[in-house]
């Protein structure tokens, strides 16, 4: 119902912008980010809460009947059959330096069957979704079958390149041993890709990859709210989003390119175990 997904992705817009500037507007003009062990992480912490708390205010007034699945407040489910997913920050670590990549990710998915009734995506399907960037105030939506925009205009993503000449964008985990295994898969692909780019935000290099500003993505350990919107975002433009082998992204393997363009990158991956391993 096309009706219905443009309220949603007028909805994900406006409360992902909202929550972008109560966060932007709250983060202190100096973190002290070596002051004590704790004080850094609870800053986070903090405006992760409040913008989440404020997410989920917003959305029970609009839409009451959803349920919602947020990285800090955990899932609640709704009776409409729509779950909003939401990641309040993401990309906490530039958030806490001060660095530009972050951003407020907002989907409305209508959950497939899992054990635990939350949103899968295995079996998702994203209905809408929006990344906003609060530090360069740029919005990304996209609702499905309806495109991909950029602040109105759309997206689409670049030609398909041999690798060699393909800005491939990825991360990193927090888990020690996975960033060891991580780090042998991103050793032998430097020397085969144009460059590799870490920004720091799942969701922006998702979005990067829908407008042009990276070929490829790979990354392992992708939760929902990293994927949710901007996966869409990334489809609506001309990517593929997949995993390894068939699979859908998961967790386990998230890759975005353009049909043709991804097959080198899927692979390497696949010739690599990379998403058992890294
Ligand atoms: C992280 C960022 C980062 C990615 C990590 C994520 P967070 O999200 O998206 O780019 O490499 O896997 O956990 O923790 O800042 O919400």
């Amino acid at each position: 119902d096309p009706a219905l997904v443009h309220e949603l992705m007028t909805t994900a817009e406006a409360v992902a912008r909202e929550a972008g500037a109560l966060v932007h507007g709250g983060r202190p003009t100096r973190v002290t980010v070596h002051a004590t062990k704790t004080s850094p992480v609870d800053v986070v912490t903090a405006m992760d809460l409040a913008s989440e708390t404020l997410v989920r205010e917003r959305l029970a007034e609009l839409r009451p009947d959803d349920g919602i699945l947020g990285e800090e407040q955990g899932f609640v489910r709704g009776s409409s059959g729509i779950t909003w997913v939401v990641d309040p920050i993401d990309g906490t670590v530039n958030y806490l330096y001060g660095l530009a990549s972050w951003s407020v990710s907002v989907a409305a998915v209508v959950a497939g069957p899992d054990e635990h009734g939350a949103p899968d995506p295995r079996t998702w399907t994203v209905l809408a979704g929006a990344v906003h960037s609060p530090t360069d105030g740029r919005t990304y939506v996209a609702g499905a079958g309806q495109g991909a925009t950029l602040d109105g205009a759309p997206l689409r993503v670049n030609d398909p390149q041999p690798l060699d000449r393909c800005l491939v964008g990825t991360g990193f985990g927090y888990l020690v041993e996975r960033r060891r295994a991580q780090a042998v898969v991103v050793a032998d692909l430097l020397p085969r890709v144009r460059d590799i780019r870490r920004l720091g935000s799942a969701a922006l290099d998702l979005c990067a990859v829908a407008g042009g500003g990276l070929d490829l993505y790979y990354e392992r350990g992708l939760a929902p709210w990293d994927m949710a919107a901007a996966g869409l975002v990334a489809s609506e433009a001309g990517a593929v989003v997949t995993g390894l082998r068939g699979r859908p992204a998961t967790d386990a393997m998230t890759v975005a390119g353009p049909p043709g363009g991804i097959d080198p990158l899927l692979s390497f991956l696949e010739d690599h175990g990379a998403d058992a391993t890294a």
